[in-house]
């Protein structure tokens, strides 16, 4: 076993292998950049991820910010949908990024998250080196390569940083790209749409053209009259969605960060526009608390509001816009982005409106108010994968003094087992009062029967996969009718009778 005494990137990743929490997508065939599959854990810790939330932001009913119960439904809409959808929605015309090329390294970047050093001031015949935001030697390595260009040393107050997108042309001439020696390789950048693009039907010219959704925001919004005419909601209420998005990223990286085939769980509250600031802080407080809830809290996670250069064109004028951020270990000591809050007017209601036609007919009628209107959005929208990412991470826990050397300090709720069920040894009865144990355990909770290898090994087995607790029955369980139960942080054990383990599971995990 190799010795894990920090928290880093790699050894986050081989556990993630190894224990079959995610693994490259076609990996035999060598992969393919951006795409990622779950193994058994991590399906499971994602799924439980997707289930707290769909509970709690659809089913339970949280009280709203006059205490009565928030309302929302859930929807399913498809991936592929009418063209027209993105051309409303303003993807087809201006969801892009902009992106670089190296002429020498064929490497391709995306131009905003291209930094360069220089030095201040920097007369003719200098040269500019670019390295990646989130590299963490990216910047040490630029400065050694500038050092040894200008042939001495540099103190700190000597040094320029900049983003690439801010240098003129000129500059631009004298950059050295992140993994050449040469300048002036990079291009110009270039605009490039995110959206996958397929086709509909066995004739592939324009008209059969589709793509792949880029967020799962817009089945809620074409779907808006559908909901209010066939249920019972009125305006403030909300509609729920999550599943698959795609995103032709140009530079995927950070293991599933920014992936090309994500997860979305996104929340499109509709409310009347005079409410927007209550309901936009009742949202940005109630997201920030759940990710606490669900085993984000300490440092790691912070709510950082936009500054005004930051807001998109329909949010400008609105209430806020914000995001939930958590410190990966490829970020810090910066963060990352797990879900963004945003007051989005009444911008995809009014385009939905004119673009299909129907114009002022599609606004909202208040049945008790009389009034007729385009409701604005307070949308809330989280990504499955980053938030499983960022339980992974927060959970795993160096310790060097169990034979795993880490363990997975999950929160029971979203733990993908709840408990292994392990008889000390293949006999004397042991196996038998085992199994009928876990069957009846089974019927509430996802718990593991294992008579394989040491109880040492089956202990570290589960320290790895994040299981609070163990079973253990032992040579005494058929005398005194009681197994040990270790609890998986401090490693203590109890001993507890056998016919109230039922009882503590549901006390510690949740019935
Ligand atoms: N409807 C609004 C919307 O889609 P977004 O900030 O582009 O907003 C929302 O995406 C969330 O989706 C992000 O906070 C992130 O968690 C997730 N997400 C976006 N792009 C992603 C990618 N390439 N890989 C993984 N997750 C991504």
């Amino acid at each position: 076993m190799s010795q894990v005494s920090e928290k880093s990137m790699d050894a986050i990743v081989s556990l993630c292998r190894r224990r079959g929490f995610i693994f490259q997508s076609s990996e035999i065939y060598g992969g393919i950049n951006g795409f990622w599959d779950y193994g058994p854990l991590g399906a499971a810790l994602k799924r439980n991820l997707k289930n707290a939330w769909w509970e709690d932001v659809v089913e339970r009913e949280l009280p709203g910010p006059d205490g009565t119960p928030v309302s929302v439904v859930g929807l399913e809409s498809t991936i592929i949908m009418n063209p027209k959808v993105w051309e409303a929605s303003g993807h087809v015309g201006g969801f892009n990024d902009p992106m670089v090329d190296c002429k020498e390294s064929k490497s391709r970047y995306r131009a905003d998250h291209i930094l360069c050093l220089g030095v201040k001031g920097q007369a003719e015949g200098g040269q500019i080196y670019a390295f990646l935001e989130g590299d963490d030697d990216g910047i040490a390595k630029a400065r050694k390569k500038l050092e040894k260009y200008v042939k001495r040393d540099l103190a700190d107050e000597e040094l320029d940083t900049c983003a690439f997108m801010d240098l003129s042309a000129e500059e631009r001439a004298i950059t050295v790209g992140p993994d050449t020696k040469e300048v002036g390789t990079l291009t110009e950048p270039r605009m490039f749409n995110l959206m996958f693009e397929t086709y509909c039907g066995a004739i592939r010219n324009e008209d059969a053209k589709a793509y792949l959704r880029p967020e799962t925001a817009q089945g809620i919004f074409v779907n808006f009259h559908n909901v209010v005419d066939s249920t019972r909601v009125r305006v403030p209420f909300g509609i729920a969605q999550m599943g698959k998005s795609f995103r032709n990223e140009v530079t995927p990286r950070n293991f599933t960060f920014r992936s090309r085939e994500f997860e979305q769980m996104e929340l499109e509250f509709f409310i009347h526009p005079d409410e927007a600031q209550t309901w936009y802080d009742f949202w940005r407080n109630e997201r920030y608390r759940w990710w606490q809830a669900i085993g984000l809290a300490g440092d790691n996670l912070i709510l950082r509001d936009h500054d005004t250069a930051e807001l998109a064109h329909y949010a400008k004028n609105g209430a806020g816009v914000c995001d939930v951020e958590y410190k990966f270990p490829f970020t810090a000591p910066g963060y990352g982005e797990l879900e963004g809050v945003a007051h989005r007017s009444d911008y995809d209601l009014r385009q939905h409106a004119e673009h299909c036609g129907k114009g002022d007919k599609w606004r909202y009628f208040d049945q008790q108010s009389n009034e007729r209107y385009f409701p604005h959005v307070i949308e809330p929208s989280a990504g499955a994968d980053r938030g499983t990412l960022a339980l992974i991470c927060e959970a795993f826990t160096p310790d060097d003094s169990r034979a795993s050397k880490v363990y997975m300090n999950f929160e029971p709720r979203v733990a993908p087992i709840k408990a292994g069920i392990f008889p000390l040894v293949k006999k004397d009865g042991m196996p038998e009062i085992g199994e009928k144990l876990y069957k009846e355990l089974r019927r509430k909770h996802v718990v593991e029967f294992d008579v394989k290898q040491s109880i040492g090994k089956r202990y570290a087995r589960m320290d790895e996969a994040g299981t609070p607790y163990c079973l253990t029955i032992d040579g005494d369980t058929a005398s005194d009718q009681a197994v040990t139960v270790r609890e998986r942080n401090t490693q203590s054990q109890e001993r507890v009778a056998l016919d109230k383990v039922a009882e503590f599971l549901d006390e510690k995990i949740g019935s």
